[in-house]
């Protein structure tokens, strides 16, 4: 009997060490028992163009790509989704009749993470609150616009990129001072941290959270440590939390059904498994 032939993918980056993307692919080639392989590679950014432009001839049927080549991969790509459109950069590349076809996944893997983990999140009329305005932030920005909430409040260190999100998404948005973060938050139906505060335990947010709704949900997409000082300040106060492993993995997933053909779960054994890999970090 002839075996299907193998695919294969990888995550790009430079530096690409840190990724935790082949543990979560490598999990399920295994679990859906698919002949294929998911690799990392370092690309620098003067190779970056060469590479994607060599995807097909590598014998790759698609790629995730991380820092610095998000925007690149972006402007590389002939067929974009709407996704990398709203967000101007691409995490996910997969090969179609030859054509280079780019998504940004990380709205799909927040939103899909946060309606599981938060169920009814969207049936309070609130508004959202963002602290950060780097490229995380708008995906997320665009995912609660297209979930239709009506005000999305954006907090940042620095007014310029929160301002650029706001222009780009529309009278939807609005720009706050970061001093106002905890004030203008405690009606929040939802807040969420996409700067890169807390990651490894770096830096506070210093949110006071005396005054929130009791069904106010925090989230952070920092996930190492998993528990980060936000959400652990949130769980004291008695406030629902979302982290920020479940996003990993569920931006995972669209690419992985692109180049291997199957649509992935997110299981708790896949959790469980990254999870120790982040506390054995
Ligand atoms: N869970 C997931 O799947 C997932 C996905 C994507 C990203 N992430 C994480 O999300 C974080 C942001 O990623 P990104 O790509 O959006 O990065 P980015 O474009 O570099 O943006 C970083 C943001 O953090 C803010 N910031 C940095 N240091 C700060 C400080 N000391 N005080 C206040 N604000 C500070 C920046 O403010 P300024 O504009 O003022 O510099 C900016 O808003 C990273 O930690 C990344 O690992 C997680």
């Amino acid at each position: 009997m002839n075996q299907a032939p193998s695919k294969n993918a990888c995550v790009i980056g430079w530096p690409i060490e840190h990724s935790r993307s082949p543990a979560i692919h490598g999990y399920w080639l295994e679990h859906y028992k698919i002949a294929g392989t998911y690799t990392k590679r370092a690309v620098p950014p003067d190779e970056i163009s060469a590479f994607l432009a060599a995807l097909g001839a590598e014998g790759l049927a698609g790629c995730n790509v991380t820092i610095p080549h998000k925007e690149a991969a972006f402007r590389a790509a002939v067929e974009r989704a709407p996704s990398a459109t709203a967000v101007g950069a691409a995490n996910t590349l997969w090969l179609e009749n030859g054509r280079l076809c780019a998504a940004n996944t990380d709205t799909y893997g927040y939103m899909s993470y946060l309606a599981l983990e938060a169920e009814g999140w969207d049936r309070r009329d609130a508004p959202v609150s963002i602290l950060g305005a780097g490229g995380a932030a708008r995906a997320i920005v665009y995912g609660f616009l297209e979930a239709g909430v009506a005000e999305v409040r954006i907090f940042n260190r620095s007014t310029e990129r929160a301002e650029a999100i706001a222009r780009d998404f529309g009278p939807r948005v609005k720009v706050l001072p970061w001093e106002q973060r905890s004030r203008a938050s405690t009606e929040a139906a939802v807040l969420v941290n996409t700067t890169s505060v807390g990651l490894k335990g770096a830096g506070s947010l210093d949110m006071d959270f005396t005054d929130f709704h009791p069904d106010s949900i925090v989230s952070d997409i920092v996930y190492v440590p998993l528990e980060t000082g936000l959400i652990r300040e949130a769980r004291r106060h008695g406030l629902r939390t979302v982290d920020g492993l479940g996003m990993l993995l569920h931006q995972a997933v669209p690419g992985f059904e692109k180049w291997f053909g199957v649509r992935p779960e997110v299981t708790d054994e896949l959790y469980d498994r990254i999870a120790a890999d982040i506390e054995a970090a």
